[in-house]
């Protein structure tokens, strides 16, 4: 395991990984497809790791498909799966209105970190570039635009700590019913403090995933879990293709 010592990422990736990836970065900075055709082509750059979370995110999506209610994801980070998310909904459901998504984190890194939480993961740790928000907001604004009712906003960043940002964000919209939970805060007190605000707001049928759980470098998530739903109550299923995800269809 490596670690990126600027944003502090933890890593799992074997030794010449990070040489080979800084190939493969290098010509995609250095791509010589004409512009107009760049966003045609950029399955070129995805390795089979970024195409198995793509594969996964599109699982899930299609497992919502009749259920009511918005996706919400905890810890959005860079947005990819807020993006992944809007071009599903541009596919599978595109006349679908309600299906908001809504991106959490503080765009800042971990708040703090707890004994929970075992020694790996840092304070201040997988933050982003200042201001990051912004550009992601322009993003997910013209990505909504490639999907019909474009004139309806239907994505939503809430910047801030989960655990105020989350509850407050359910007194503000009262009609809130979650189709899709994607937790991946990485950490027990944020983790716990969400299912606890949106729990009531749950649905059967409703799609609530995990990224790190059973995972021995993020042990709190798992207890966030085990102490909230706990783990003998549904079937905790994984996605083939993809080592670490898990989630569990709430009946
Ligand atoms: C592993 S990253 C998320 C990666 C992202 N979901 C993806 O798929 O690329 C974990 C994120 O959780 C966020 N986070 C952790 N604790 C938080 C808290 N208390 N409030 C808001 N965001 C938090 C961090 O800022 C970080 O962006």
């Amino acid at each position: 395991m490596s670690k990126e010592q600027d944003i502090n990422i933890v890593r799992f990736g074997p030794e010449g990984e990070d040489e080979r990836r800084g190939e493969l970065i290098d010509l995609m900075n250095n791509c010589p497809i004409p512009k107009e055709e760049l966003l045609l082509n950029t399955g070129l750059f995805l390795t089979p790791q970024t195409l198995s979370r793509v594969l996964y995110m599109d699982h899930l999506y299609k497992k919502i498909l009749n259920t009511q209610g918005i996706v919400m994801e905890f810890g959005c980070r860079w947005g990819q799966n807020l993006s992944l998310f809007s071009s599903m909904r541009g596919i599978y459901e595109p006349f679908n209105r309600l299906r908001k998504i809504v991106g959490f984190d503080t765009f800042s890194g971990f708040v703090d970190v707890s004994d929970e939480d075992g020694g790996e993961m840092k304070k201040g740790a997988y933050s982003v570039t200042q201001g990051y928000e912004v550009y992601l907001d322009k993003l997910l604004k013209l990505q909504e635009q490639e999907s019909p009712l474009d004139h309806l906003t239907k994505y939503e960043l809430v910047k801030g700590d989960v655990c105020e940002t989350v509850p407050q964000y359910i007194k503000d919209h009262p009609e809130t019913i979650v189709a899709l939970a994607y937790f991946d805060l990485d950490l027990y007190t944020p983790t716990k403090a969400v299912i606890d605000a949106i729990r009531d707001r749950i649905p059967k049928g409703a799609v609530i995933a995990f990224d790190e759980i059973n995972d021995p470098a993020c042990p709190g998530e798992t207890l966030a879990l085990l102490e909230s739903f706990g783990i003998n109550n549904f079937r905790i299923e994984r996605y083939q293709y993809n080592a670490r995800t898990s989630y569990f269809v709430y009946e």
